[in-house]
């Protein structure tokens, strides 16, 4: 029976975890350890999915409640979004002023400068006070609701804590710089194109069909405007990112006032020396009219706003020239041709590589060693042969090797296939990127176990597999160049610990081709034990979500190979993790099923409805089939209902609905 106690208990949990929520992901300032919120968290998910009828979307627990989807609903903007004409140097932005100036006659006036942050923007709508939907900016006209993953956005609020009550904020979607880093490393794991740049990624992230992923990209949303009914709700572009800060929202805390350009160019000319200090991308600055009166006076033209302008960074490039081009051999075997660069600084960095990819990329450039380029460095991500500038007196092609430049073995590029391969496992290149791949902090964590190390192990034949490092004795580590004694015996101290990791850990660190960190963790919370994945064939691989045919076979060969399964057998002699505590699988009084929603329900929004069933345990999908269990139907219901009908599958109303929730209706009969 639900007492007063759980519903002011679950109430009480939601606003301690919201606080926290904001203290951490809106103002950086935690006050509790992460411990004392997971457990905060998991009581209330534990409360939540007791009472499912007391769920609601705007608790902390449905950020990522959602279930893939099959695409998104586009949606008409209140009104444009447009975008900025640009500055791209000073003489510009002088132009821009002196527009502005002689547009307002002799009125006085203020800029608001801010940064612009390198995403992709985003309208976000609220009424009640609760987060309702977030619209992608699209074509300006038309976006992408894409509610369900804005949701996982843990700066976002989900219910604001002033007034107004409704309105809507648009501003920026980013990934910060680690957060792409990771995925990239992730996707370089998996065989995938790396993303260019944040913008990419970010928008990769907020379209991908499983919110699940969203949330993991850690992305994060900066306010810069406010509406209320269409209109801004402020005087001044500065209150509006007052107020925006109130109701909860992050607002980047780089902008200033200016009295006139030089505080804008003195803004600039700071943030273009300081924008390697900031945690994510900028590429330049974004000045507007402060005043909204004065903004209204300004117009607009068919593109962008008269009042505001983006004064753009410099593009981090340079000339310079390519003095080599080689070969480095990858995990997998794959050979990635590296350029070696005449170094260049870029933007305050020195770049003396390159990376090219494979032999398609370097056809495309059309690029031979000798030659004159332009590079280009994005963010944290390897810079970028664009283009051949000039071509070298004395060029010289590139020629993927016939043989692999560590061991000599045999290279070969599979039809279909744009990397070359060196195909001996027993490569020491391969040997040392997969150990540095399973000693890697995420994976097995040994600390002290990187490069150089590593490289003298492989070199010196203590290292044949994985599995040695289970072997190392403290008289091995101490003959090594510059090892102590203390290093030694905390690296050993290191390797024993990670005998602990859990399973998905274990399976990552194996290097499965395609199986990184989420998978990994899938497929233990699947099948429980390495010995049952060992053992799955294709088929039964595939009954894990998100894995397919190519995963499932890519596994299935690992474990054929003879070398694996003895890596394997010699981790379970070494006492590593092999089993795992499988996630309850769904639970509640609507485990397992799979409902549709059809028209207007008298008390349940959609989105509460569909919150509801899955913390039941149920599933919501988007249409009528056999494998549907129940049509819950409102007033005016559509096709759905006839489907349903013609199916046999049983129709059941909101207060029936509500009836299974609590139990007292099962979800069997
Ligand atoms: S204001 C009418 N402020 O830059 C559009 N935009 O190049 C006014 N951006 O589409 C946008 N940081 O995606 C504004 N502080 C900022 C920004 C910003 C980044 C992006 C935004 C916009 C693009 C225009």
């Amino acid at each position: 029976m639900r007492s007063k106690n759980v519903e002011r208990e679950i109430e009480e949990l939601r606003e301690t975890l919201r606080r926290h929520e904001y203290l951490y992901y809106v103002l950086d300032q935690p006050e509790i350890s992460d411990a004392e919120y997971d457990g905060m968290m998991r009581r209330l998910q534990k409360l939540e999915s007791q009472h499912p009828e007391l769920v609601t979307p705007d608790s902390p627990t449905q950020r990522v409640g959602g279930k893939p989807r099959e695409g998104f609903v586009k949606v008409r903007h209140s009104s444009p979004m447009l975008s900025l004409d640009n500055a791209l140097n000073e003489d510009e932005m002088r132009d821009f002023d002196r527009r502005v100036r002689s547009l307002l006659g002799d009125e006085r006036f203020e800029y608001v400068a801010e940064l612009k942050l390198d995403g992709l923007s985003m309208a976000v709508h609220y009424h009640d006070h609760r987060m309702r939907q977030a619209v992608t900016r699209g074509d300006g006209q038309v976006g992408e609701d894409v509610t369900e993953n804005a949701r996982t956005i843990r700066s976002l609020p989900l219910k604001t804590r002033s007034d107004p009550a409704a309105f809507e904020s648009r501003g920026e979607v980013i990934m910060p710089r680690k957060a792409l880093e990771k995925l990239n490393a992730e996707r370089e794991q998996q065989q995938l194109s790396l993303f260019a740049n944040p913008r990419n990624a970010a928008a990769g992230a907020l379209r991908a069909l499983e919110p699940a992923i969203t949330a993991s990209r850690q992305l994060e949303f900066f306010a810069y405007f406010l509406y209320v009914d269409g209109k801004f709700y402020s005087e001044t572009q500065w209150e509006a990112l007052q107020t925006l800060t109130q109701l909860g929202f992050k607002v980047n805390p780089y902008k200033a006032k200016c009295s006139g350009l030089d505080e804008v160019i003195e803004f600039y000319r700071h943030w273009e020396t300081k924008r390697e200090s900031l945690p994510y991308e900028i590429d330049g600055v974004v000045i507007k009219v402060n005043s909204v009166r004065q903004q209204q006076a300004l117009g607009w033209t068919a593109k962008a706003p008269r009042w505001a302008v983006a004064f753009k960074f410099a593009a981090h490039q340079a000339e310079t020239a390519i003095e080599d081009i080689q070969v480095y051999v990858g995990r997998t075997g794959a050979l990635t041709p590296v350029a070696f660069l005449k170094p260049v600084n870029i933007g305050g960095v020195t770049v003396s590589r390159a990376s090219l990819h494979n032999e398609d990329e370097i056809g495309r450039l059309g690029v031979e060693i000798g030659d004159r380029v332009l590079v280009e460095r994005s963010g944290d991500v390897i810079p970028k042969v664009v283009r051949v500038v000039r071509k070298g007196h004395e060029r010289r092609p590139f020629r993927m090797p016939k043989h692999c430049p560590v061991c000599g073995g045999e290279v070969v590029r599979e039809e279909g296939e744009a990397a070359s391969r060196c195909i001996n496992t027993n490569c020491p290149a391969r040997l040392q990127q997969s150990i540095l791949h399973f000693a890697a902090r995420g994976v097995m964590d040994i600390d002290g176990l990187g490069d150089v190390l590593v490289d003298q192990l492989v070199t010196r034949g203590m290292l044949k597999s994985v599995a040695d490092i289970y072997d190392l004795k403290l008289d091995q580590l101490l003959e090594l160049d510059r090892m102590g004694q203390k290093s030694a015996e905390k690296i050993l101290r290191n390797i024993d610990a990670s005998r602990k990791q859990p399973l998905p850990r274990v399976l990552n660190g194996l290097g499965i081709p395609f199986v990184g960190e989420r998978t990994a963790q899938i497929l233990a919370d699947t099948f429980g034990s390495l010995d049952a994945i060992v053992d799955a064939d294709e088929e039964t691989l595939q009954q894990a979500e998100e894995v397919g045919p190519k995963v499932s076979e890519s596994i299935r060969q690992f474990f054929h190979e003879r070398r694996n399964r003895e890596l394997v057998e010699r981790l379970r002699e070494a006492r590593l993790t092999f089993e795992h505590t499988v996630r309850k699988k769904s639970s509640g009084p609507l485990a397992g099923k799979i409902f549709v929603l059809t028209g207007t329900l008298p008390n349940l929004a959609r989105e509460e409805a569909k919150a509801r069933i899955e913390a039941g345990g149920g599933k919501v999908t988007g249409s009528v089939s056999k494998k549907t269990d129940y049509l819950l139907a409102g007033a005016d219901p559509g096709s759905k209902l006839d489907k349903a009908k013609d199916l046999g599958i049983p129709v059941v109303d909101e207060a029936e609905f509500l009836a299974m929730l609590k139990g007292s209706r099962s979800a069997a009969e």
